[in-house]
Order: structure tokens, then C-alpha cells, then sequence
């Protein structure tokens, strides 16, 4: 037994910000990001929340699996960038979509958010606990993001994807890895509201995501060619039987570097980045649901989902498109 991706959703901040607006902020040029990262632009939140994008997201998975909100048994969120500690994100789309009898509750696993709750659905299913989950990832970085810092504010977006998933006997997730490394947590940080109170006081400190890109580069590349051959032995399959790569959206160089490892084509690993930067947890989601609606998707292919980032975290999901 196993679960199918039977919807995809998902929404964008209405405001769009080129590379040209960010060389108004810091010390940068369009040039130096494209040639970089890859990236062209990204959507920034005036206003629109991790729970109101993932819950506009979630609407459009629903409606693109044909399955109504009463009909959801669980709601997952990933997300790093929640407005509220409580009610989680989570919450607050099953009280947005109306999905009254669902339960619902956040998970944090950075830029492998999206993944990592993907595979706690399939234990769900696959436990019989559950019948179906609407998984998404959703982020509103823009608030975490060091608008001074040139190093880190030129990659990141907001945004978020969704998934409606089911049980299913045949296809669907046919096999996944996931990893973590909380000792080099340090790679890639952002703090939360340092400890204040009656009773202790510590300085605060600007809690924003640091990151030292070189580490976070290297790491992709060696790690994660790795990860999505762990996970292609678990499904007995190779690379060169995978249709598409759908890699987390973080620098077109480390995309060509993991296409490189892995010995397949370019024009397998579809991407985005270049309109919407790096949406941590959503950016998996966002992809897959941009190619779904392009019409792309035909039964029986095969795709990869991929992605890594704080924690560290990584993980791959094999995945028979139904
Ligand atoms: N514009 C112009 N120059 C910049 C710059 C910017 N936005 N950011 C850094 N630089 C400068 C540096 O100061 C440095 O200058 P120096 O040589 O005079 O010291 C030079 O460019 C090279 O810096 P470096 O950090 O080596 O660049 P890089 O090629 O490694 O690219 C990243 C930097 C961040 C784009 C790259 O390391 C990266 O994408 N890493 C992965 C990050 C990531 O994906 N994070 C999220 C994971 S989920």
C-alpha cells in the first residue's frame, strides 16, 4: 500500500520583486544573481500569510483532485516562517477551506519541510490511520530575511504548494530517504525570540536566517546525488528510468551540479527559480504543481522529488505519477 498524489495547488504573493529593485537595497546586480544562483525574481508577501497562501494552495489541490474540504482527514503544513506559534498554519487552513473534520498541525524541517511531511502522510495511510492528507508547504521568508544582507536576501522567496494525497494499492510514493545532521546546524540558522523573562534576560539578537552559502553549496551537491540513489535502490529503479528530477528550487548551479553526479540530462530537472527564488518548503510543491498544470504529468511516469536545507536536513521520494 502505498499514497498517490491525486491534486496539486498553489499560490504566489501578488507582488513580484526583480533583481534590478534588490540592487536598490544592497550592494548587488542583476548579473551578478543570474550568473550566481540563477534567479530572476521572486514574489514578496505585502500582506499574504503562510497560512493564507497555503490555504489558497490547499483549495486548488482539492479542486484539482475533485475532492471536497469535509472529505480531508489530515492537514500538514511545513513550514520555518509561521506568523503564529499558535494556532499552528495548519489550523488555520482547516478553519480557512472549512475541512471540519480534519486534524492539522505544522512540521519544521527548513527547505525539506514539504518532503519530510509528505513521507509522515504516507506513514499515516500506509498505518490506517488515515485515508487521505492535504500536505503543503508554505513560507513567508521575506520577514526572516536580512533585507541588508547581500549574501542571503538576493535568494529567497514567498510562496506556497500543495497536495492532496490517497491511499492507493499500486504506484503512487515507491520509495524515500530522509536524513538529518543537527550538527552542522550552524550552516544554516535563523533564531526565534531570544529568552526574556522575570526570571532571566539574555540580549537580543537579530533573528534572522544566517547562512554560509559555500558549506550549504558543497553539501547539496555531494549529499544529495546520494540521497536520490538511496532512495531509487529502495524503489529498484536507476536514474536513467526517471522521467523528471523536481529538485528543490535553491541555485540552478547546484541543480547542474546534482544532474552532473547523477549522469542525466539538463532537460530533466525542470525549474522555476528563475521567476520565484528559493521558497524553501513550498518550492518542491510549487513545481510539481506548475508542471501538473501544464498538462506534463502522464500516468505512469516516473519523478524524483528532492530537496535539502537547514537542519541540515535532506531527503528524495520516488514517486509513479497516477
Ligand atoms: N552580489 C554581489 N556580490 C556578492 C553577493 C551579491 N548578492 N553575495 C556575495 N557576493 C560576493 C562576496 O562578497 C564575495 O566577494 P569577495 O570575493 O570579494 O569576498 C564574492 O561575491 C563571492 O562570494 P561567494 O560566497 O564565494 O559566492 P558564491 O559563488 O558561493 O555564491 C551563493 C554565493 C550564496 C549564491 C552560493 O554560495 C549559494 O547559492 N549557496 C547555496 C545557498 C542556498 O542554497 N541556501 C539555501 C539552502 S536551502
Amino acid at each position: 500500500m502505498s499514497i498517490k498524489i491525486t491534486g496539486t495547488g498553489s499560490a504566489l504573493p501578488v507582488r513580484a520583486v526583480t533583481n534590478e529593485e534588490i540592487t536598490h537595497l544592497v550592494d548587488t546586480s542583476d548579473e551578478w544573481i543570474r550568473e550566481r544562483t540563477g534567479i530572476g525574481g521572486r514574489h514578496v508577501s505585502t500582506g499574504e500569510t503562510v497560512a493564507s497562501l497555503a490555504a489558497r494552495a490547499c483549495g486548488l489541490a482539492l479542486e484539482n483532485a475533485g475532492k471536497s474540504a469535509r472529505e480531508v482527514e489530515l492537514i500538514l503544513v511545513a513550514t520555518c516562517s509561521p506568523e503564529d506559534v499558535t494556532p499552528c498554519a495548519a489550523c488555520q487552513v482547516q478553519e480557512q477551506i472549512g475541512a471540519v473534520n480534519a486534524v492539522a498541525f505544522d512540521l519544521n524541517a527548513a527547505c525539506s519541510g514539504f518532503l519530510f511531511a509528505l513521507h509522515t502522510a504516507w506513514a499515516y495511510v500506509e498505518s490506517g490511520i488515515y485515508q487521505n492528507a492535504l500536505v503543503a508547504g508554505s513560507e513567508v521568508l521575506s520577514k526572516i530575511v536580512d533585507w541588508e544582507d547581500r549574501g542571503t536576501c538576493i535568494l529567497f522567496g514567498d510562496g506556497a504548494g500543495a497536495v492532496y494525497v490517497e491511499k492507493c494499492e499500486d504506484g503512487g510514493i515507491l520509495g524515500f530517504v530522509q536524513h538529518s545532521d543537527g550538527s552542522r546546524g550552524h550552516v544554516l540558522s535563523g533564531a526565534c525570540r531570544a529568552l526574556e523573562n522575570p526570571f532571566f534576560h539574555q540580549e537580543q539578537t537579530k533573528n534572522y536566517i544566517k547562512m554560509d552559502g559555500r558549506e550549504i553549496f558543497s553539501f547539496a551537491v555531494r549529499q544529495i546525488p546520494k540521497t536520490i540513489e538511496e532512495a531509487l535502490a529502495r524503489a529498484e529503479l536507476s536514474a536513467g528510468e526517471v522521467d523528471l528530477f523536481l529538485l528543490h528550487q535553491a541555485n540552478r548551479r547546484i541543480i547542474e551540479g546534482i544532474s552532473k553526479r547523477l549522469g542525466v540530462d539538463m532537460d530533466r530537472f525542470p525549474m522555476n527559480l528563475e521567476r520565484v527564488g528559493n521558497t524553501s518548503s513550498a518550492s518542491i510543491p510549487l513545481l510539481l504543481d506548475e508542471i501538473n498544470r501544464k498538462g506534463a504529468l502522464k500516468p505512469g511516469m516516473r519523478l524524483v522529488l528532492s530537496g535539502f536545507g537547514g537542519g541540515l536536513t535532506c531527503g528524495a521520494c520516488v514517486v509513479e505519477w497516477q
